[in-house]
Order: C-alpha cells, then structure tokens, then sequence
C-alpha cells in the first residue's frame, strides 16, 4: 500500500492544548496509529516540526514523544516548501499574525480557536486564505463531544418534536492561587491585555455548538461579570484580574429555539459534568454532559404539584433514561485532525473553515457590545468580502 507523509509545522505544542490535545493524543497517536487512512485505502502518515520559544523545552518534547524534528525559528520552519501545514495552538493574539505568514507562504492553515480576538482580524484572515487558496480550518472540537453527539442523534431522530429551548451550564471553581492551591488555568486567562476573559474563550464555542445543534444564532444578549479581581499567577505574582471571569447570555436561535448558557470560572458543580446542556421539546426532554445524555419522553414526564408544605415525593432524576453508547466516539481533536489531513490530501469535505471560526469571534463581539450597551444585538449574516473587512477595521 503507498504511503506518503506530510510536514506540519506545529507552533505552541509546550501550552497545555498544543501538547495534550494536539500533540499527544493527536498528531502522536495518528502516526502510532501509522497515519491516516484516505478513501483510496493507502494512508498519510504525519511528519510534524514542533516550534517553541525554549529550546530545552521543546527538544525535550520532541524526544519524549519520539517526534525527530524541531526548533526554535518560526520563520526559517515557514521557509521549508516540504512542510505544508501550519498549527497554532498559542497565544490568541499572535495568532492573526502567524497564521498570514504562514498563508503568505502558501501553507495550509489550521488553528485553535478563537481565531483573533477582534472579528476584523478574523475576517482578513479569513479573505486573505480564500485569496491565497490555501485549505483552512479551525478547531470546534465540542461538536465531537460524545454527549453533544447524542443530542444530535435525539435532534435528528425527531426525539424533540418542536424544539423549545435549550440551558446551559458551562464552568467550574479555578483557584485563585492564594491560599496553597495553585491556579488551574493560565493566569492569561483573566487579563484582558492578554487575550483573556471568559467571552471571547467559551462564546465562539458556543457559536458552532449553537448553529450546528439548535439553530443559526441571530441575536444575543449578554452579561458579564469579574466576580474574583485579583488572583496570583504562575510565579506567585498577585495581579489585577481585568478580564471576565462569568457571564449570563441569552440567544435567539432561528426557528424561534431560546438558549440561556451561565458559564463562569467562579462556580462551584453541583451538576452531572463541567458543561451540561438541557434541551427542551413538544415531544421530549435531554440533558447531556461532556460523554453521557439522558432523556425523558413526552409520556414518560412525571406529573409535579407545585406544594412548598410536603416534601418532595417524586426522585425527578429517576425518571430520565440513559441514551445507550451504541457508537464509538474517538478523541474529538483527533477526529478533526484527522479530517483536516484528508482535506489537504485528497479535497475530502471540510465544514470547519476558518470562515466558521470568524463567526465565533462575530458572537463574542455581540456578546461584549450587548453587555456594555445593556441591550440585545443582532448578528446577522457575516460578510467577506474585502469592503467587509475594510469596514469592520474602521
Ligand atoms: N479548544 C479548546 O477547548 C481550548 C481550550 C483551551 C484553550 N484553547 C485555546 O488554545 C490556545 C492556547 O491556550 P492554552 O490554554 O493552551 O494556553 P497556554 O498558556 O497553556 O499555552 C500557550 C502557548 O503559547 C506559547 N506562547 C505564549 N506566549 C508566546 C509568545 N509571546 N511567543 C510565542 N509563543 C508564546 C506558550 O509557550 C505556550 O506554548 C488559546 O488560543 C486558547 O483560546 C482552546
């Protein structure tokens, strides 16, 4: 069987999504796995570079996850015409940047998300790798969510009748790092000046995971919160926190669908998992974590009497039914990788293009305009085009 191997150049691997989502259980488990197999049957296997500020580091990296090739030098990595395909995991504000030399020099792109951390930088990125004609993606790995993908199997099952609304509840306690227990997040995450803040990290997820599971979003309204101000970094610093740590949105979805998400980084889980989405329909009910889902048929729905005198007799949560795991679900990251390396080889299909990611960094503009403004925004349909880009600039 033919084999041929393709050069990616991986930037950010020593951040935590770089090196446990992309690398390892990734980019290192699809060339353990040999490489990944094209519908004529013969297979691509991946030859990454891994790039990094710290040469010790990354060389480290490199060996421990038997990976031959690496450095230090973004530019001279760009410069190799064998390398086709640039990965950023980084910083989100460099990322603009990075990814237009990379499409200057005519590699295919892919990128976490969000894409930018201002919709006019996404929107010229986006123009200027349709110019260029370069493949182009970016990650939405929620969407491979085994709890997400049953939802979608009820969805499409016709399990919800008209579907009503949709909740849901993202997010979890992260220390502050004053009192013994060190942060779990990247200390970035909470400065603004940095990229930070809960908007712009979770809302462009919640772009695709509206769009694709309940309906296009055509309006929001959004209200953000610094519950926690000042928390201590990586290096016992204290800092001012100047970003988001929370915020309460409520979306019009097309087709009349409500979506009210709560997500914040100061909240303590009394739920199944650290996201969970309840939907509501005519014909049943869901709720779905990161693996599991639940469901309540129509007739299946227990009959509560509002009493506050009695205590409650019914055990609300015994009355829901597990959605059997019928189907395999792989690594989402990896499964969109591998779908990535398909569309390079050989033009397979491709939904998550760097256009969808703009949309995301779209709703997390609205997001922030509606909870300065106090009012509801529109979102309407993006525009491209170079007038487009022109305009959003200005
Ligand atoms: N898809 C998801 O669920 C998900 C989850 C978390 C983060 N992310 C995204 O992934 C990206 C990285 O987030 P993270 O949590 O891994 O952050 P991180 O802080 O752990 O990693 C950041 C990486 O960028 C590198 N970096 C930072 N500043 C740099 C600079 N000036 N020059 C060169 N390299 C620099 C760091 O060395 C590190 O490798 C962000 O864009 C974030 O939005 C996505």
């Amino acid at each position: 069987m033919t084999q041929r191997s393709l050069g990616i150049i991986m930037n950010g691997v020593t951040g935590r999504m770089g090196m446990n989502q992309h690398l390892i259980r990734s980019v290192v488990a699809i060339r353990a796995a040999g490489g990944v197999t094209l519908s004529d049957g013969s297979k691509v296997q991946l030859d990454p570079i891994l790039v990094g500020r710290n040469a010790d580091k990354v060389a480290a990296l490199a060996k421990v996850h038997g990976v031959e090739r690496w450095t230090t030098d973004l530019d001279q990595a760009i410069a190799n015409p064998t390398d086709t395909i640039f990965f950023d995991a980084a910083t989100t504000q460099m990322r603009p940047a990075l990814l237009e030399k990379a499409i200057a020099a005519g590699k295919h792109v892919y990128c976490e998300k969000p894409i930018a951390t201002n919709l006019a930088e996404a929107v010229k990125i986006c123009r200027l790798a349709e110019e260029k004609g370069v493949k182009n993606g970016v990650v939405q790995d929620k969407l491979f969510l085994p709890g997400l993908q049953k939802l979608r199997l009820l969805r499409d099952s016709g399990f919800f009748g008209r579907m009503l609304s949709v909740k849901g509840e993202f997010g979890y306690w992260v220390f502050e790092g004053d009192w013994g227990q060190p942060a779990q997040r990247p200390s970035w995450n909470y400065r603004a000046e940095d990229g930070g803040g809960l908007i712009l990290d979770m809302v462009c997820h919640w772009r695709y995971v509206l769009d694709n599971l309940f309906g296009e979003v055509q309006a929001v309204s959004c209200l953000g919160a610094t519950h926690i101000p000042e928390r201590v970094d990586e290096s016992g610093r204290t800092y001012k926190a100047t970003a988001d740590d929370a915020a309460y949105a409520t979306f019009e979805l097309d087709g009349g669908v409500i979506a009210h998400i709560n997500m914040s980084w100061a909240t303590r889980v009394y739920r199944d998992d650290l996201v969970t989405f309840q939907v509501d329909g005519t014909l049943g009910s869901a709720v779905a974590g990161l693996q599991d889902c639940v469901m309540q048929p129509r007739a299946a729905t227990p009959r509560p009497v509002w009493n506050p005198d009695v205590k409650q007799s019914i055990d609300f949560y015994s009355t829901w039914q597990k959605v059997p795991d019928n189907l395999t679900y792989d690594n989402g990251f990896k499964a969109q990788w591998e779908m990535f390396i398909r569309h390079v080889a050989e033009d397979a299909p491709w939904k998550y293009t760097l256009r969808e990611g703009a949309k995301g960094v779209q709703l997390v503009e609205a997001a922030l305009q509606s909870w300065k403004e106090r009012r509801f925004v529109d979102v309407p349909p993006l525009q491209y085009g170079a007038a487009a880009a022109r305009m959003a600039a200005e």
